[in-house]
């Protein structure tokens, strides 16, 4: 597939970006900084100027593209990850215009060009738990995506908007348009760096469910909704399998939820962020776990 996606110099884009490489897509990176990947082009552009986003999805993607004569050809997909990706980066408000006005550009852009598969990340911080004022617990686990999205940030509000852009964009368009609502991206360094932490006192991973999602199982999350048409607008938690820490799923239950309702039977390392959708959407299957990372380092 020809593919534009946004924000592949960072964190998670990289890996992204190489994921689809990889698989043999022809990926141009739109940026405000370049990725210098092998097989993937730099577009640099800004997703807050419209114009930007309509010309660079109207641009031939390399000089090959020039050869046969048969003018632009068109995007099969747009993966959407550029974003201020939390609060505390910028002014709360630079936040919010950053990443729905960026969104909207693109929304609009790809679904008037008729491009027929848009992929935007969403993330966990919907819930509201992550970025609250103290404390706020998920209202019943496991935490699926028909949990209300009701946060009190400016990062998390950006990502409900978009949410609602892209709705409301995929029904007007009639385009296939899945927002990923991405749980902590941890890429493969970070397990030795971080995970010794989480090991000692988990509730350094309250705020996140206890969840993860290794950036390489990311890529093929991407992939996988690349490959399944059809289903019109989706909202998908991303995650892990597994817990982020040692400690079982009874045992977090009694230490950080025992209020909380448990609708349903949990095996004893099942993640609380429920990716049970993406499964049986998607056919994803997550590769990865800290438990075999740290393993291998030891
Ligand atoms: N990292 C996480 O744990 C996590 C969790 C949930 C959701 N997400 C979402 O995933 C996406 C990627 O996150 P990340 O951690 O890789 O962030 P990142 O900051 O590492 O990467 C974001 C990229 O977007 C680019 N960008 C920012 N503003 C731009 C603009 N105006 N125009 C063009 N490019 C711009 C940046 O240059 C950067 O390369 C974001 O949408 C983020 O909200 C991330």
């Amino acid at each position: 597939m020809r593919i534009l996606l946004t924000g592949g110099s960072g964190k998670a884009g990289a890996h992204v970006a190489a994921h689809l490489a990889a698989e043999g897509h022809k990926v141009t990176n739109l940026d405000l900084v370049p990725l210098g990947a092998e097989g993937v082009e730099d577009l640099r552009a800004d997703i807050t100027q419209g114009g930007q986003v309509w010309g660079a999805l109207r641009m031939y993607a390399g000089f090959d593209e020039l050869e046969p004569g048969t003018g632009v050809p068109s995007y099969d997909a747009v993966v959407h990850l550029a974003a201020v990706p939390r609060i505390g980066l910028t002014p709360d408000g630079e936040c919010y215009r950053v990443n729905t006005v960026g969104t909207y550009n693109i929304l609009e852009a790809a679904t008037g060009l008729g491009i027929p598969k848009i992929v935007i990340a969403s993330s966990e911080t919907v819930y509201g738990v992550c970025f609250a004022d103290g404390e706020r617990l998920p209202e019943y686990l496991p935490l699926d995506e028909d949990h209300p999205t009701v946060p009190e940030d400016s990062y998390a509000m950006s990502k409900v908007a978009n949410e609602a852009a892209a709705r409301s964009f995929q029904r007007r368009s009639g385009a296939d348009i899945y927002a990923l609502r991405i749980n902590n991206v941890v890429e493969p360094g970070d397990y030795a760096r971080d995970f010794p932490a989480y090991l000692a006192d988990p509730s350094l991973r309250r705020r996140n469910f206890f969840a993860y999602i290794d950036a390489r199982d990311l890529g093929g999350f991407v992939s996988r909704c690349l490959a399944v048409d059809g289903l019109g607008y989706q909202v998908f938690n991303v995650a892990n399998e597994d817990h982020s820490v040692k400690e079982n799923t009874q045992e977090l239950i009694e230490r950080f939820y025992p209020e909380v309702p448990v609708r349903r039977e949990m095996g004893p390392a099942e993640s609380f962020y429920d990716t049970t959708r993406a499964r049986r959407l998607l056919d994803w299957r997550p590769r990865h776990s800290w438990r075999g990372a740290l393993g291998r380092m030891t």
